[in-house]
């Protein structure tokens, strides 16, 4: 079974190459930005013209939320014209296409977790650029797969319990935002999350299609979060709260944007962990 990954080179792509190079059943070729611009039509076409994967898995997009208020072209490029490039690709090429989005499809206003089916309505570029993408690659490909997930973090590079762990180890004080809510999720999780509904494809003959949630279980705000890395670093940080408002970022970000994965648990089986037991995970594994 070979299988081809864009965006190897960032924080999801890593663990999915890491998972697959560990399973001999799969040959897994890896592509990084340096190697490959999924916006380039021509290139993706003729890399699955040569390889002919069986899943081509997109761990790519511009995820840089607040950037991206100011290099709208360069999102809606990355996210949404390159993701449909890609599942029209895949179809063309007969690869089973995986590609992940965001909670930042929501505007935020729901008082329960969000469905697949819940109306979309983003409140920034980023989450415009991965919502328009996904319609882009359900019109493209129906054989298409994307997962939705939440507050992605991982044992290495930049993301929010790095940069947690950095500022508690050189500051006393530090302020974070309490008015917005999700589910923070370890990479580790999700990719286990997306080798198990590859095994459950294969086994049925029928690969999953259509949009799927999955974060870690539970929800919390970016202080609890925050506040959780401290006490279980043993950093000496006080957290403080602080509101979105005054917080002040460039981009809006819903307030609450848990999702229901409650489709994934009854139709795959597949059960999410805590969040707090991610996070451990993701903690003793850092080096
Ligand atoms: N991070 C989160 O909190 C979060 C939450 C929910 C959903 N997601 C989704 O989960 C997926 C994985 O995110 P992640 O956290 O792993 O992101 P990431 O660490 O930022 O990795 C994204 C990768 O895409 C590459 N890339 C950007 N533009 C490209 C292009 N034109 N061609 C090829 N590669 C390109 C980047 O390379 P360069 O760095 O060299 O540009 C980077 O290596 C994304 O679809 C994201 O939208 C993320």
């Amino acid at each position: 079974m070979k299988v081809i990954v864009v965006g190897s080179a960032g924080q999801l792509g890593r663990k999915t190459m890491a998972y697959f190079k560990t399973d001999d059943s799969f040959e897994c070729l890896g592509f990084s930005h340096a190697d490959l611009d999924i916006c380039n039509e021509l290139e993706v076409d003729s890399l699955l013209g040569l390889h002919s994967p069986d899943i081509f898995i997109n761990c790519a997009a511009y995820t840089a939320v607040d950037a991206a208020e100011e290099n709208r072209e360069m999102a809606f490029n990355v996210n949404t014209k390159a993701a449909r490039i890609l599942a029209k690709l895949a179809f063309k090429h007969g690869a089973w296409f995986l590609h992940y989005s965001t909670d930042y499809v929501f505007n935020g206003q729901s008082e329960k977790p969000y469905k697949e089916s819940d109306l979309t309505d983003p409140l920034c570029v980023y989450g415009l650029s991965k919502r328009d993408g996904e319609q882009a690659i359900l019109e493209e490909n129906e054989r298409a797969c994307i997962i939705r997930t939440s507050w992605l973090y991982a044992e290495e590079g930049n993301n929010f319990v790095s940069t947690m762990i950095r500022l508690g180890q050189s500051k006393k004080r530090i302020q974070v935002v309490d008015d917005q809510v999700s589910t923070p999720t370890f990479v580790g999780d999700l990719v286990d999350c997306s080798a198990r509904l590859i095994m459950r494809g294969l086994a049925d003959k029928k690969m999953p299609s259509g949009i799927v949630h999955f974060s870690n279980a539970g929800e919390a705000s970016w202080f609890e979060f925050a506040r959780t890395i401290m006490e279980k670093m043993n950093l000496d940080c006080e957290v403080e709260r602080i509101s979105t408002k005054e917080f002040g970022a460039a981009a809006a970000r819903p307030s609450y944007s848990k999702l229901d994965c409650t489709l994934i648990e009854n139709k795959y089986g597949i059960v999410a962990r805590s969040w707090q037991e991610g996070l451990d995970d993701c903690l003793s594994k850092r080096k």
